[in-house]
């Protein structure tokens, strides 16, 4: 089984208006709620693409509702952890001067409800399933617990796949995950160096360092509309994207590591499943807002998409 786990999940809240004016009514012409958090998208995209997954959540309030009356809706298998304080939801406001958005504080979970989220990791994950970590963590959580539930994962024989930034990912990656899927920017903080995209070469060199020293498998390396690096440590493989209309990037990565995930838990090779998560990847930045790839697009894309060897 696919497990995916999201410790601070949220929903947007897409708010359409003509302009944003001071002081006067500002009548909305459409709402449109999306269920987000990177382990729920990489479930929602595992379901898009025929594939079942488990969508372990701390949700809370109505808000936390709201997103598993989403997932009903969809189909997306969920085990939640319930929590008294409301989920946090961001608001964008799309006007005709662009996008305002604005994050809402999230709430603070208590120890006790963390120890709900190891329990359940500890029941119901067996030899050989698939966890997906994506993303931030609520407030009053120390970074250092993805150290410890990537830790409590490999005990269990586990294959984890782990996606996250800064001091959580410097520390989560300690424990050794198989694969992680860092963007430019979070590699970069990882590395503790400027990326070069350009200089595809040098981003394997650093990237089979990091392999080396943490024990992991695979690297995906993503670089917005740059492409994206498959890196283990035989092989290396670079996809620059397709010319497709870009209509937002916000969850492209969420696909493609969602496509790569479940090609892999299907036994296809790496360089298969790069190719479907570049086609999700790319088929992502087609669709508005928060909405991620769909299954459609993605197969128009997959036998455009071209790969090339590196090392
Ligand atoms: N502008 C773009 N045009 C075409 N493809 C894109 C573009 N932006 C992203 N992609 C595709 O999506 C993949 C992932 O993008 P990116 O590196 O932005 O992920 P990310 O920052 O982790 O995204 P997020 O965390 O918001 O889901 C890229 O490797 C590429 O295949
Ligand atoms: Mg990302």
């Amino acid at each position: 089984m696919i497990f995916t786990l999201t410790m601070n999940p949220c929903l947007d809240r897409y708010i359409y208006i003509d302009k944003l004016i001071l002081d006067d009514t500002i009548r909305a012409k459409k709402v449109k709620d999306y269920p987000a958090g990177k382990g729920i998208d990489v479930s929602r995209v595992i379901k898009e693409l025929d594939g079942i997954s488990i969508a372990i959540a701390i949700l809370g309030g109505e808000t936390g509702d709201r997103i598993e009356r989403m997932l009903d809706k969809e189909g997306v298998i969920y085990s939640s952890i319930r929590v008294e304080n409301e989920t946090r939801m961001n608001i964008i406001l799309e006007s005709d001067k662009g996008q305002y958005r604005i994050s809402m504080p999230g709430a603070r979970i208590r120890k006790k409800k963390l120890n709900v989220v190891f329990e359940m990791l500890d029941a119901l994950v067996r030899v050989g399933d698939i966890v997906v970590i994506s993303g931030s963590l609520p407030k009053g959580i120390k970074p250092e617990t993805y150290f410890e539930i990537i830790k409590l994962l490999n005990n269990k024989k586990s294959f984890v796949y782990f996606d996250s930034d800064g001091e959580k990912l410097k520390s989560g990656i300690k424990a050794g995950p198989d694969v992680i899927k860092p963007n430019k920017y979070e590699f970069s903080r990882l590395i503790e160096k400027e990326v070069d995209e350009s200089n595809l070469k040098t981003l394997v060199k650093d990237g089979r360092e990091i392999i080396k020293r943490y024990g992991l498998k695979e690297i995906l390396l993503t670089l917005g509309s740059k492409g994206s690096l498959l890196i283990t440590n035989e092989e290396a493989f670079f996809s620059s994207p397709l010319n497709v209309p870009v209509n937002s990037a916000v969850g492209a990565g969420d696909s493609f590591l969602a496509a790569y995930v479940l090609k892999r838990s299907e036994n296809k090779s790496v360089l298969e499943a790069f190719k479907w998560a570049n086609a999700a990847g790319n088929a992502a930045v087609m669709t508005p807002g928060t909405e991620l790839c769909r299954k459609n697009d993605v197969l128009d894309l997959l036998g455009k998409i071209n790969v090339k060897r590196i090392s």
